[in-house]
């Protein structure tokens, strides 16, 4: 692979830096990193931490699968290359975001443990928050609210995650929530909670 300098290119070194942007903001930049099955409740808990976060007066900012591939990302299918690429560019996304001192909620499914890990890879030790929404399939798929499963097992939708394509589970999430299990204010008492200890916010 060439180098940036063999392309010319040099890094620019943003004037205002992360540690003043954080001391504005009162609270640590950081990539809290959902992922599970599409129906187990990445997007609904993201939103009720940003909610409970707000309350607090602090920013969020939620990054969804659903809707970066409506902008950002809309040239990227559902191919294994294709879901790899889509984790690449987002994970250097949240990487730009968390060192301006943002709290970035991020929902995707994002099935392979390697894309998972590239995307921690890439950020300081601590900033990378990785939580495991987890639920059985057959209960996301009771679910379906978006009506996709019922068209996967129909055929019509391929390579569908759970169904014709596979999820890779986390082996050692920072978070495990049960989504079948406990609510989505639980579970997002349990994100805060992680991030409290983690230093990231300070607790009340
Ligand atoms: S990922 O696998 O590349 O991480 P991402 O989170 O961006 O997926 O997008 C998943 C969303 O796209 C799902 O919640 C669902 O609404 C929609 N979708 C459409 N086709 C598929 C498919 N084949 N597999 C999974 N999700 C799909």
């Amino acid at each position: 692979m060439t180098t940036a300098a063999d392309r010319n290119l040099t890094w620019h070194d943003v004037v205002i830096k992360r540690e003043d942007l954080e001391k504005m903001n009162n609270h640590k930049g950081a990539t809290v990193w959902f992922t599970g099955l599409s129906g187990s409740g990445k997007s609904t808990v993201a939103d009720y931490v940003a909610r409970k976060l707000h309350d607090r007066g602090i920013r969020t900012a939620i990054l969804d699968g659903d809707n970066i591939r409506q902008g950002l990302n809309k040239d990227l299918g559902f191919s294994p290359d294709d879901r790899t690429e889509n984790i690449r560019r987002i994970g250097e996304v949240a990487k730009l975001f968390t060192s301006f001192g943002t709290l970035n909620l991020l929902a995707f499914i994002s099935p392979y443990i390697e894309d998972r890990d590239n995307a921690r890879k890439i950020q300081n030790q601590g900033d990378f928050v990785e939580v495991y929404v987890d639920v059985p399939l057959a209960i996301a798929e009771e679910r379906d609210p978006k009506g996709l499963y019922k068209k996967a097992r129909a055929g019509i939708i391929p390579s569908f995650t759970g169904i014709s394509a596979p999820y890779e589970a986390p082996v050692n999430p920072e978070v495990h929530l049960h989504t079948d299990k406990q609510s989505p204010e639980e579970s997002a008492t349990q994100v805060i909670k992680k991030l409290e200890e983690m230093g990231i916010i300070p607790g009340v």
